[in-house]
């Protein structure tokens, strides 16, 4: 499938849904604004990895607004797949709030970005746009 279409329409603060998409899982997370205010306020030079990895934008720098979409800041949508060596990370658990990988120890923050661990990249953004509302096509 190129393309997978997700109702997100009950997805409520701080939930998620894993949908998966060209055999990979995509973890969507509506954050709250703890988890937001948290991810903004770290400098993007303390970060790892200082590539936003997102398809959907033209910047590159790994600010929080730069994980998501305009206007969608509050939704997260990303390849839940480790970048160390493919595991699959859990959600809202490790150091930094976000994800922890445990195969080796990777945490992800709450934009998904690398900050401890083997893992050398933030977690990738596949392509995504929302047709309306309460939709969310991912590919
Ligand atoms: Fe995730 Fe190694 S595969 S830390």
């Amino acid at each position: 499938l190129a393309s997978v279409e997700v109702d997100i329409g009950g997805l409520g603060e701080g939930e998620s849904m894993t949908v998966m998409w060209r055999g990979k899982p995509v973890f969507i997370r509506r954050r709250t604004p703890v988890e937001v205010e948290e991810a903004k306020e770290v400098p993007v030079s303390d970060l790892r990895d200082q590539d936003a990895r997102n398809p959907n934008i033209s910047a590159t720098e790994a600010t929080d607004a730069n994980r998501a979409v305009q206007g969608r800041e509050d939704l997260l949508v990303m390849i839940g797949v480790c970048t160390h060596l493919g595991c699959i990370p859990l959600g809202q658990s490790g150091d930094y709030g976000g994800w922890f990988c445990p195969c080796h120890g990777s945490h992800y923050d709450t934009a998904g970005r690398i900050r401890q661990g083997p893992a050398p990249e933030n977690l990738a953004i596949p392509p995504y746009n929302f047709p309306d509302e309460a939709t969310l096509v991912v590919g």
